[in-house]
């Protein structure tokens, strides 16, 4: 996720648009760039100043160029292809104009095979380079420059797939920025002689409040006299503007109360960005090319060895269970602080995956690392590219949640799920243990998935109403059977390291074997009970619960009136395919944890003695 802006009016751009990425840093930033139209001279010109690394690192550049000029474009880059390099910062340049984008586009290879065949060369590794070719490649020289660089977008659009918000200025269209949104967010500000375009609301409030949002599928246009709307086909717009009353650091979380909040109800995209470019339902297949499996290494993998700290052990306790179903490959989950200290064995039929939201922990790096003196082949699955997991492992799987703010992490553990599970059904079809219709149906349901996220997280007033209940309770115990253990694990770890009360998570079958002692009508239990093949047995620890005035809080599938009948509460999930339901049943136990802590009080973004990154042993 990167951020984009746009200005144009009678203000000095290049300190307007600084300031506005500064707005966007949270979105994260590796790299980052401007371009400014110079109508100084007698032909408009244009300068583009690219940085690697901090936005300070811009603000230096910037301030050591002459940058006269009141239209432009700025870009943070949170890097999903191509490293974070000058070369592959934001903007791109093609001819007389240039561009900046926030998103994935899906078809960029073809694309760039078919513009290299004509002779463009390509300065970048990025996806976005290619739309600043073709748009120049299909600008008209005849006509009013504005007109034609709107043609020469549509047509571009035409022939681009994924998501995008686009900006894009040109010498010869002064006081005009062109854009366009499919997918990523897009917001216009509409000020008094100026206008603005940027991905996220913090970015306009120094000029406006006063904001317009685009839907997919539209393109806009900035004039310092106002903004003008149509769709792709050219039908006009009229979109009324809303007046956003939030303070700046509200609005950088997004109006949510917390970044954790935020990021919770940021996952339906996060997994679709995840997802995004990887499915191909035609040929029932993942598009995991970066991580150079064929059906032969495939084959030749003799054990998969997951190794991750936290909430990455707890997604990867999933990801055994699912190596082990779809790839029928024998695997196991270590903990990064333990691996190492056991004198463990690895041999080259050993593919080990580092699971880390950072790439940065450093009991799972040193971990992967004693791995790979072991001859085993490495994967890094994480959502920071060029991190050191990833730049340590031979291959890494990228997640695409953007940055996590929260300490507690969240969309970071749903998109290592459903990278894990689409890792699991490759292997599965390149060993041949996976039949196809059923890897059909596996992709459906992950591409249903973001809906069932978004059905859940609509139902929030109801687990605030179960945290009003129970938030003063000092002892939780989270129960849940097959791939609903690691939830219970997670579910506990969330709620323990935002409220500081006392949880535990228990495979549901252990209960008999001890903490059943613990059972009484002051401790909440938390069943996790979706309707899935270990229904029965997980009914019969919640009544056992129950026979020892147990209070139980359960999380069931939409429908079930059984469970109603023996639970305190219910929290109803839909009806989603076994292997998704994990991705969704942490939902309510996500929004559990951060409203009862809020309820506690605590700083739910920077719990005590916590950080976001452990690079300590
Ligand atoms: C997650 O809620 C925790 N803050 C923590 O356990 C975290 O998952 C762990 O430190 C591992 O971090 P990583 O995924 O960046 O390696």
């Amino acid at each position: 996720m990167c951020g984009i802006v746009a200005y144009t009016g009678p203000r000095d751009v290049a300190p307007v648009l600084l300031d506005a990425l500064r707005r966007l840093e949270y979105r994260g930033y590796d790299s980052a760039g401007l371009a400014v139209l110079q109508t100084e001279e007698s032909a408009p010109s244009l300068t583009i100043v690219r940085a690697v690394g901090k936005l300070d690192n811009l603000a230096q550049a910037i301030s050591a160029s002459d940058l006269p000029g009141q239209t432009g474009i700025g870009h943070t880059r949170w890097a999903t292809h191509g490293r974070p390099s000058e070369a592959n910062a934001h903007p791109h340049r093609s001819g007389p104009l240039a561009i900046v984008h926030n998103g994935i586009i899906e078809n960029h290879l073809e694309l760039k095979q078919a513009l290299r065949a004509e002779g463009v060369e390509f300065q970048s590794d990025t996806d976005t380079e290619i739309v600043a070719h073709l748009l120049h490649k299909h600008l008209s020289p005849h006509g009013p420059r504005e007109d034609a660089l709107r043609e020469a977008l549509r047509r571009t659009l035409r022939e681009i797939r994924g998501a995008y918000a686009l900006a894009v200025v040109c010498e010869q269209a002064p006081d005009f920025v062109l854009l366009a949104k499919n997918s990523s967010p897009l917001v216009l500000g509409i000020g008094r002689g100026e206008t603005l375009a940027t991905s996220d609301i913090p970015a306009l409030l120094s000029y406006t409040r006063d904001v317009v949002f685009l839907e997919d599928g539209e393109l806009a246009e900035l004039r310092p006299s106002g903004v003008h709307i149509e769709t792709l086909d050219g039908t006009l717009v009229q979109r009324r503007s809303r007046r956003i009353d939030w303070s700046p650091v509200q609005a950088e979380k997004g109006g949510y109360k917390h970044f954790m909040l935020k990021e919770i109800f940021e996952q339906p995209r996060a997994i679709e960005d995840t997802l995004r470019g990887r499915l191909d339902l035609e040929s029932g297949s993942l598009v995991l090319n970066e991580l150079g499996l064929d059906a032969e290494t495939a084959r030749g993998i003799s054990r998969i060895c997951f190794i991750a700290c936290g909430t990455s052990y707890h997604a990867s306790l999933l990801g055994r269970h699912y190596v082990e179903k779809y790839a029928r490959i024998p695997a196991q989950t270590e903990l990064g602080s333990e691996v190492r200290y056991r004198d463990p064995v690895f041999t080259k039929g050993d593919l080990v995956i580092a699971v880390s939201q950072s790439g940065e922990t450093l009991d799972t790096l040193a971990a992967l690392e004693e791995a790979k003196r072991h001859g085993a082949r490495t994967i890094a699955l994480t959502n920071v590219l060029e991190s050191a997991i990833a730049r340590a492992a031979d291959s890494a799987l990228y997640t695409h949640a953007g940055p996590e703010i929260g300490v507690a992490s969240t969309k970071a553990f749903t998109t290592q799920l459903v990278a894990m599970l689409m890792l699991s059904l490759e292997l599965g079809r390149l060993r041949g243990t996976l039949p196809a219709p059923e890897l059909l149906a596996l992709l459906h349901a992950l591409l249903e998935a973001p809906g069932s996220l978004r059905t859940t997280l609509e139902a929030h007033e109801a687990v605030l109403s179960v945290a009003r209940k129970w938030h003063q309770s000092q002892n939780f115990l989270f129960l849940g059977r097959g791939l609903e253990f690691p939830i219970a694990l997670e579910g506990a770890l969330k709620l323990k390291e935002i409220s500081y009360a006392h949880a535990e998570g228990y495979a549901a079958g252990e209960m008999k074997h001890g903490p059943i002692a613990l059972i009484d009508e002051k401790m909440p239990v938390i069943v996790l009970i979706p309707d899935d093949r270990t229904y029965e047995k997980t009914f019969s620890n919640l009544e056992e619960v129950r026979a020892r005035d147990g209070r139980v809080i359960a999380v069931a599938t939409e429908g079930d009136e059984r469970v109603k009948g023996v639970a305190d509460d219910v929290l109803y999930i839909p009806k989603v395919h076994e292997a998704i339901a994990p991705l969704i049943t942490t939902i309510p136990l996500q929004l559990l944890a951060y409203y009862v802590a809020d309820l506690r009080g605590t700083d739910v973004d920077q719990p005590r003695n916590l950080a976001k990154t452990v690079t300590v042993e």
